[in-house]
């Protein structure tokens, strides 16, 4: 019907008749013309009507923006001084010689011509409409990068020999730690499906099976608290592959994302990526997924206050704990106003610290909650550690972990309060490596797994599963992008009896893994190859690749913080009918409840 579309002339076609279909972007009446913009995904063309044309004329005077129209004309140069740089289209116009409306439009809940800017939309209001939302290039451009770096996977992955397979939906609970999904089973009363949390059980069939190189773009459905980082309903990269090493993993997904990177956005990333322990990212950075655009690396200071007088380090000390500092240095350290360092303190409460002390250095020595408590020794092992006056140290005392992790997170306030501008268009790739297989949970007291039951532990360490659970490594790794994880995963278990055994260390009977993993746990037994592979979150991966804010911004229909879908109204309820069938009553609602 068209003859093209709306971003594709250019003045190579001036004199052309031409036909072309889209949106109005914009009316405008000028000096007796009227200027139509018309606008679709490929780009915006610039319409004029003139007078003499009376039928067009009229036409053009009636329509409004977000009318669908038709438009035929002819290709000409726009006088010199009206040619703009911002179209690719914007040394040419067409003069119409008809106009004709294909669907009249009501004048949209926000503007999508480009003039408002859509932070100043509600979010709910964009989701509610979020076909008219994805008008604007801006929205869109996201799904684009997407589409790209799928296609980029396909294509990569393809060619070394993987073969893409999907696995169900419906099915039993895949555990990784977070709530299922449930769907109740009509044919079965009482009984449900579950939605996976990731493919993982079934992708290890498949190894089983021989595969030996699998991958999905897969839907995977998570119950838990949404962060702007996290969706209930979201996508992974999953891949497995068999007769591999760590290593081997590991490179291939390199040479992966190199590829994904160079051919969705066009940037470079060089590989090898570091590889971090677990253990060091959590003693310079606080954090398993450390952000290393930026410096300012946790200082362990336990020696220097090794006998302090001060009862938060000393009490954290006995306990076998550790105090971590960082050091913002004179020249950086004026904006920690007493202000800022009590909402640091804040920060570092929500993140498990009981404080967080302040030296700021002075000509004599330091000032600060705790510095009527430190010797001379200290002040001056920490006068010469801080440097000039105006140097401050922020200090947490607590068990290793808990207090890296509080200083972790008010490190990653410093950009922000500082002032230090993070460079979005960097892409500081890292593997974190070597998590141990099980830790402590602090609620329950029990050992429970890092990443998920299947992980496999180190052979060296194998011997330590039953004596020694804690300190067990695993080879396991997850994948870090700027601060976010944006993939993780592990070789895995391939002997029924190291299976086992990593089943009783998480305190499951023999009745209870055999209840919920029997399946798996049979088909271990009949010849699993070494096997390994990791799961990308897709999502955030286009998030941080498109330099968007949200991942609801790399899905086209996505829940809102909410979980809900305000265009369809999902979650709703279901007809009684629809109940009945499932054998399903529901509870009246507490009071109080919703
Ligand atoms: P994991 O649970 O680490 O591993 O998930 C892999 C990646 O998926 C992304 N992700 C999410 N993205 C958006 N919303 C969520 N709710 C969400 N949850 C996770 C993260 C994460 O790194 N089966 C294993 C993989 C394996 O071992 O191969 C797994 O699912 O970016
Ligand atoms: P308090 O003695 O509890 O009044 O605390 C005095 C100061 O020390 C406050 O600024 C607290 O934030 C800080 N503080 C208390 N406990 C700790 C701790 N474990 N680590 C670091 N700072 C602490």
């Amino acid at each position: 019907m068209r003859t093209h579309d709306c971003g594709a002339l250019r003045a190579s076609d001036v004199g052309k008749q031409v036909r072309l279909q889209g949106w109005v972007n914009r009316r405008r009446d000028l000096g007796g013309l009227v200027f139509v913009d018309l606008r679709d995904r490929h780009g915006m063309t610039q319409v004029v009507v003139e007078p003499d044309d009376a039928a067009a004329f009229a036409a053009a005077e009636g329509v409004r923006s977000e009318y669908v129209v038709e438009v035929e004309g002819t290709v000409r140069l726009r006088p010199e001084g009206q040619r703009s740089q911002r179209l690719a289209t914007g040394e040419v116009e067409v003069v119409a010689s008809a106009l004709t409306v294909l669907s009249p439009a009501r004048t949209p809940p926000f503007l999508v011509d480009g003039s408002v800017d859509a932070s100043e939309v509600s979010e709910d209001l964009r989701l509610r409409y979020r076909y008219l939302d994805l008008r604007r290039p801006e929205a869109l451009r996201p799904l684009l990068v997407r589409h790209r770096v799928v296609k980029a996977i396909w294509d990569f992955l393809d060619a070394r020999g993987f073969t893409q397979v999907e696995t169900p939906l419906l099915t039993l609970s895949t555990p990784e730690g977070a709530r299922d999904f449930l769907v109740p089973a009509r044919q079965a009363p009482g009984s449900f499906y579950a939605l996976p949390q990731s493919p993982q059980l079934f992708k290890q069939l498949l190894m089983i099976a021989g595969l030996d190189r699998y991958f999905q773009v897969a839907r995977c459905f998570r119950d838990e608290d949404l962060r702007a980082d996290r969706q209930p309903d979201f996508t992974q990269l999953d891949l497995e592959m068999s007769f591999v090493d760590e290593d081997d993993v590991l490179a291939l997904n390199e040479e992966l994302m190199a590829h994904v990177v160079r051919e969705a956005i066009g940037a470079e990333v060089a590989t090898p990526f570091p590889r971090l322990s677990y253990r060091e990212a959590m003693e310079r950075y606080g954090s398993d997924k450390p952000d290393v655009r930026f410096g300012f690396e946790l200082l362990d200071v336990s020696a220097t206050l090794a006998n302090s007088g001060f009862r938060g380090f000393s009490a954290a000390l006995e306990a076998g704990g550790v105090v971590k500092a960082l050091l913002v240095p004179a020249e950086q350290a004026a904006p920690l106003t007493r202000k800022a360092l009590s909402e640091l303190e804040e920060h570092a409460k929500r993140h498990g610290a009981k404080g967080l002390a302040w030296l700021k250095r002075t000509a004599e020595g330091f000032s600060g909650p705790a510095a009527k408590f430190l010797s001379d020794a200290e002040t001056a092992a920490l006068a010469e550690l801080a440097g000039g006056e105006g140097a401050t140290l922020l200090l947490v005392a607590d068990e290793w972990k808990r207090a890296s992790t509080a200083l972790g997170a008010v490190r990653l306030r410093l950009p922000g309060l500082l002032g230090l501008e993070l460079d979005d268009a960097q892409l500081a790739f890292l593997w974190v490596v070597d998590f141990p297989l099980l830790e402590l949970d602090d609620d329950s007291g029990a050992y429970t797994y890092m990443h998920h039951p299947f992980t496999r532990p180190r052979d060296s360490d194998l011997e330590l599963m039953e004596s020694d659970p804690g300190s067990v490594r695993a080879h396991a790794y997850d994948l870090v992008l700027n601060g976010s994880e944006v993939g993780g995963g592990s070789l895995r278990i391939h002997r029924l009896d190291v299976q086992e055994r990593m089943f009783a260390a998480l305190g499951f009977s023999r009745e209870e893994a055999r209840r919920r993993f029997g399946f798996f746990l049979e088909a271990l037994a009949y010849g699993a190859p070494p096997h390994g592979g990791i799961a990308w979150g897709l999502d955030r991966l286009v998030m941080l690749l498109a330099g968007t804010g949200s991942i609801r911004d790399t899905i086209a229909f996505p829940k809102n913080q909410r979980g809900a879908d305000p265009l369809t109204g999902a979650p709703g309820p279901v007809d009684a009918e629809q109940l009945a069938e499932l054998g399903l009553a529901l509870k009246p609602a507490e009071p109080g409840s919703r």
